[in-house]
């Protein structure tokens, strides 16, 4: 299991040392989330942050968009380099043109489903994918419990990609801890987004390497 700690419960104040921290502690992957305030009830972070990040970084970056303008957001970006760029399937009128365009810029494309879509939308998508998303809390806050719908779905979700696409990797993103890490790992799952759990914890290599089972 692959392990993206969300900076999202990072301390903002000393972000440089907790990204240094995370990297040096055997993180895979750093999860950004971007949130606009209108396809979500939050605002984070944009490109000058980010560029910071990028450069604090030892690990590739996930940059997980939670927006409204999906494109423009990508433009934006795609100069960071980041590995993978996520954009959610309720808010993408063009998502096989969004994929093209994320993987013209060298970056992996990957589509998010919140907890009440479908994996059947993605059946026409996967085969042009590096990796699917699956929200398991709704999106736009850190510290929120784990809906457990999302292990049916991550189930179903690696049945079609045994199908359609080996390659597409499964992603899982909101209350991931030590509880439920073996479920996930059971259902398939090769990746887990974890912000407060990794965050709060009294030992974040202890924690991070809790969940690479
Ligand atoms: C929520 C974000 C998550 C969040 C996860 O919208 O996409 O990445 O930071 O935080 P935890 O692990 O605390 O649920
Ligand atoms: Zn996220």
């Amino acid at each position: 299991m692959k392990v993206a700690p969300s900076i999202l419960s990072a301390d903002f104040g000393n972000l440089q040392r907790d990204i240094e921290e995370i990297c040096n502690s055997g993180c895979d992957l750093v999860h950004v989330d971007v949130m606009d305030g209108h396809f979500v009830p939050n605002l984070t972070i944009g490109p000058v942050v980010i560029s910071a990040i990028a450069k604090a970084a030892t690990k590739p970056l996930d940059i997980h968009l939670m927006v409204e303008n999906n494109s423009f957001f990508v433009d934006l970006f795609a100069p960071l380099k980041p590995e993978y760029i996520s954009f959610h399937i309720e808010e993408e009128k063009h998502p096989h043109r969004l994929i093209q365009k994320i993987r013209s810029y060298g970056i992996k494309p990957a589509i998010v489903l919140n907890p009440n879509s479908r994996p059947e939308e993605l059946e026409y998508l996967l085969e042009f994918l590096d990796m699917v998303l699956l929200m398991s809390v709704n999106p736009g806050f850190g510290g929120q419990s784990f809906i457990d719908t999302v292990i049916p779905k991550a189930k179903k979700l690696d049945a079609m990609r045994n199908e359609i696409n080996q390659n597409c990797l499964i992603e899982v993103d909101g209350g991931v801890s030590d509880k439920n890490i073996h479920l996930l790992k059971d259902a398939g799952v090769d990746v887990v987004v974890a912000g407060s759990y990794v965050f709060k914890h009294e030992n974040r290599q202890t924690a991070i390497e809790s969940l690479q089972i």
